[in-house]
């Protein structure tokens, strides 16, 4: 058993696809949310800018005595994981092997699709993964970069004069490629689910890797018996690098209800 809160980050809001999950399944667990929303998006920046801001990140998340923390942020898990990751004594669990393993899982025919971030499809992270889990997969990637902007500007409904065609224009080639599974390969990209599913067709599968992490981080602590006790109120706590207040009604698109717990605004070192 172990008391100590769970850290999850992103750039910005997306990583609350991650949240939203540990929230309805550990209500038990005190969570601490960091969303730098000072400096999203995080997608388009060298490897070295991102590297850094994953360390400071991490950084204030140890500072709060966490037991694990979930990297809810497709770009950092991609891009600089695999060196940082291994700088902490704490588990560090990314979004690439939880989102692969579910899609070499879900898929028949073999032929995956891949969206993120520039930098997250440049890093070819999620193909490699797939390789490891499906062996001969095809995989079919295609960065997005204007989602992430679009999504934090709530422009994610079905029938939006703006997002509608972006979608078109971004995904019209990989619909061609007769994928059955998509990897919304950014933690911001579920939130256009409804929009991209409409697009894709019902016979392709999404899979949202802040859902599949959450997922995968409940599971790595049941097995290191590293649960919080089961008749304790778990607390929650955000930490923002921009205003709290923007943040607070922004957040409440991304849990589909308003956030219980304090926000509060922070500056990362
Ligand atoms: N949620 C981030 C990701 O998964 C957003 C992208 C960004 O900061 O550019 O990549």
């Amino acid at each position: 058993m172990d008391n100590r809160p769970i850290g999850v980050f992103d750039s910005g809001l997306g990583g609350l696809t991650a949240m939203r999950k540990l929230v309805e399944a550990m209500p038990n667990e005190d969570l601490i949310y960091l969303g730098d929303t000072g400096r999203v998006p995080y997608g388009g920046r060298s490897r070295d800018t991102i590297i850094k801001y994953a360390r400071q990140d991490i950084e204030f998340l140890l500072s709060h005595n966490i037991k694990a923390i979930a990297v809810a942020c497709g770009t950092v898990s991609t891009v600089a994981l695999e060196q940082v990751a291994k700088e902490y004594d704490t588990p560090i669990f990314g979004v690439v092997e939880p989102a692969a393993w579910k899609a070499a899982r879900l898929t028949k025919s073999g032929r995956i699709g891949i969206i993120g971030t520039v930098n997250s499809v440049a890093s070819g992270a999620y193909d490699r993964a797939i390789q490891g889990f499906r062996p001969g997969s095809e995989t079919f990637s295609k960065a997005c970069p204007l989602f992430v902007p679009l999504v934090e500007n709530g422009r994610i409904h079905r029938g939006d004069k703006v997002i509608e065609p972006v979608v078109e224009e971004y995904l019209s080639g990989l619909r061609d490629k007769n994928i059955d599974t998509l990897i919304l390969g950014c933690t911001h990209y579920p939130l256009l689910s409804e929009v991209i599913g409409d697009f894709m067709g019902p016979d392709v599968n999404l899979v949202s890797p802040g859902a599949e992490t959450a997922e995968y981080l409940i599971k790595k602590l049941k097995q290191a018996d590293a649960l919080a006790d089961s008749d304790r109120q778990g607390s929650h706590r955000y930490y923002v690098t921009d205003s709290a207040e923007i943040f607070r009604r922004q957040a409440s698109l991304f849990m589909d209800s308003d956030i219980s717990g304090e926000v509060s605004e922070t500056e990362l070192l």
